[in-house]
Order: C-alpha cells, then sequence, then structure tokens
C-alpha cells in the first residue's frame, strides 16, 4: 500500500467518524464551530497586527513593545488555540478534498511560516540579539503572513 492511500484511508476514516458525521449534518454545531474559528482569527490577527505595528515602529506613546507584548501575546495565543481545533473540526468534515486542494495546502504552509516566524521573532527578543532592523522585516513579514492565510481560508471555500 502507498503512502498516498495509506493517507486517503485514514481521512476517510476521520470523515466517517461518528462525532464527524454528526457535525457534517448538524444544522447548527457546523456554523457555530466556523463562528469559533473566526472568533478565533479575530483575536488572534488583531492582536498581532497591533503588536506588529507597535514593533514596526508606531504608538510609542503606547510604551515599550515588551509591555505590549505582554498583554497582547496571550490574546494572540487564545486567538490561536481558539481556530486550529475549530480549524482541525472544519477540516474533519471533507478532510479528502480539504487535503488535496492546493489553496487549502497553501493557507497550511503559510500558517506553518507565520507561527514559525512569530517564534523566532519571540526567541530572539528573550536572547537580547534581535536587531531593529531584523525585528521590523519580521513584524511586516509577520502581517503579511497571517493576510495570506486568512485570504486564502476565504477562497478555499469558492475553489
Ligand atoms: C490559525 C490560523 C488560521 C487562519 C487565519 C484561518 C483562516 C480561515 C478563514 C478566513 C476561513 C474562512 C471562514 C469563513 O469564511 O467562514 C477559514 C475556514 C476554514 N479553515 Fe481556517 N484558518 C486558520 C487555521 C486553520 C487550521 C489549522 C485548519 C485545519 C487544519 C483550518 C481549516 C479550515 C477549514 C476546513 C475551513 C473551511 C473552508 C471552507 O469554507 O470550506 N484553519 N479559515
Amino acid at each position: 500500500m502507498s503512502a498516498g492511500s495509506t493517507l486517503d484511508g485514514v481521512l476517510e476514516a476521520i470523515e466517517a467518524a461518528r462525532p464527524i458525521v454528526a457535525l457534517r449534518d448538524s444544522y447548527l454545531a457546523y456554523p457555530l464551530i466556523n463562528a469559533v474559528h473566526i472568533i478565533g482569527i479575530g483575536l488572534l490577527f488583531g492582536a498581532i497586527v497591533a503588536l506588529d505595528l507597535r514593533l514596526l515602529g508606531l504608538r510609542r506613546a503606547a510604551g515599550p513593545a515588551e509591555g505590549c507584548a505582554g498583554l497582547l501575546v496571550p490574546v494572540a495565543i487564545g486567538g490561536l488555540l481558539l481556530a486550529i481545533p475549530a480549524g482541525l473540526l472544519l477540516f474533519a468534515t471533507d478532510a479528502r478534498a480539504y487535503a488535496a486542494s492546493p489553496l487549502f495546502q497553501a493557507k497550511i504552509l503559510i500558517i506553518g511560516l507565520a507561527i514559525g516566524n512569530a517564534l523566532l521573532l519571540r526567541a530572539s527578543a528573550r536572547r537580547g540579539t534581535a536587531s531593529r532592523h531584523g525585528t521590523a522585516f519580521a513584524a511586516g513579514a509577520s502581517i503579511l503572513l497571517w493576510l495570506g492565510a486568512i485570504i486564502l481560508g476565504r477562497l478555499v471555500g469558492y475553489f
């Protein structure tokens, strides 16, 4: 059995799992999970953009970026912790089609890059090795990557 057909079998089994069938067939649960996904994205993106703009040098009167991060990073992580499980549930309802969609694959890749970028930025800030230019580049890239993930997420439903 090839790796492709093994993966296909796993995805098919996920789609056929009883809670996932119930979710797919429910008039209320699916849109509510979708709402949780969007609430998570809203919290994540709102907090991340605010922090990235501060890292880019805007609104210095708001105080040092570390102080802003103290509030905004937990909000962003909370958003991610809502968006990811809700996204996985949405994915499970039509796993083979999503897995085969180039737009969905691109979205997941971009989310991985955005999370990796945030982790690297945080690690270099903690070690005190972040240069001003490097930080500004990472903050700009962060806004673009998360925007890309949101736009691709929207497009998946249409193409
Ligand atoms: C955390 C960053 C994420 C962002 C910014 C994001 C963004 C989006 C957006 C904007 C939508 C469209 C919502 C709507 O129009 O109703 C969406 C839908 C969706 N997301 Fe995400 N998403 C994220 C994470 C994930 C993850 C980790 C998964 C699963 C592995 C996932 C799976 C889905 C699925 C299956 C849909 C429904 C697509 C459709 O309309 O058929 N998302 N996402």
